[in-house]
């Protein structure tokens, strides 16, 4: 494998992550905003795909342009997110189409809600010829602050939830994965997203864009914001975090992962 150098029809498989994105999938689209960074990544991995299958499509991020896409999604309140014309409401675990259907499969950030995301790999497989699966890997040595200072029991639950890396590539016997180190402005407001932002995490709006923050309970996620927003106001983040303020970019552990032909 390469490694690039340079992030009620729905079935049982659906339902966990179907209640949950029914519950904070609303307003996703305002905060969750694709990067043009990230979509040229994905739209060059699908190369010269005509037709795309896009699992766990939620509002549709970083479906390119001039495709037939499908979007797939268990989750209506995200699915009615999505402007385009082929919407189906399914689980990974169970793609309702023929095998070889698309040209490629494409699954952004999606793959560690799925119940079994070792059968929702194999369908992706079988329903296309190529797949581009965007990912976070929970063995990457490097975390986020809000998670290390903040938040560590949130950080350790999301190493528990991820999908490993390994477990990914292995499934879609993958030949090349590319980091994804996020640029400093990035717009999809995913879990790291803001790591040279950091007063964009006192924002009710954007944590209930993060299925992390989401997730958590208010007793848990206001004691930590608070000590967030004194220490932004005293200095003391800025002080611990001088060596970020000038950075581009950090290597969170997110990963383009690329398989099939
Ligand atoms: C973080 S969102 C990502 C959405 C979109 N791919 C993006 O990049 O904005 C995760 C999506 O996975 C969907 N999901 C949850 N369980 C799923 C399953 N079993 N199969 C497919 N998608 C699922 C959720 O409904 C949600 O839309």
């Amino acid at each position: 494998m390469k490694i690039e150098s340079n992030e009620e029809s729905a079935g049982a498989c659906g339902r966990a992550g179907t209640a949950k994105y029914d519950r904070i999938g609303v307003g996703y689209r305002e905060v969750r905003r694709p990067d043009p960074r990230l979509a040229a990544l994905i739209a060059d991995a699908l190369g010269d795909a005509r037709t795309v299958v896009n699992v766990g499509a939620g509002a549709g991020s970083y479906e390119p342009e001039g495709l037939e896409v499908t979007a797939v999604d268990p989750s209506r309140v995200m699915l009615d997110q999505h402007p385009g014309a082929r919407k189906v409401r399914a689980g990974a675990e169970e793609l309702p189409f023929p095998d070889g259907a698309f040209d490629a499969a494409m699954a952004v950030m999606t793959v560690h809600h799925w119940p079994d995301p070792a059968r929702g790999l194999a369908e992706l497989r079988r329903v296309s010829r190529r797949q581009a699966v965007f990912t976070w890997d929970p063995e990457h040595a490097t975390e986020l602050w809000l998670f290390e200072e903040y938040l560590p029991e949130a950080g350790k639950r999301d190493r528990s939830a991820f999908t490993p890396l390994s477990v990914v590539t292995g499934e879609l016997d993958a030949h090349t994965v590319v980091p994804f180190p996020v640029p400093h402005d990035f717009t999809d407001g995913f879990r790291a997203a803001f790591w040279r932002r950091p007063e964009s995490y006192l924002d009710p709006v954007v944590r209930a864009a993060s299925s992390t923050l989401a997730s958590l309970p208010a007793s848990v996620v206001e004691p930590a914001i608070a000590r967030l927003r004194e220490d932004l106001r005293s200095g003391a983040w800025q002080r611990r975090h001088a060596d970020l303020l000038d950075r581009e970019s950090v290597d969170y552990g997110y990963r383009l992962v690329l398989a099939g032909s």
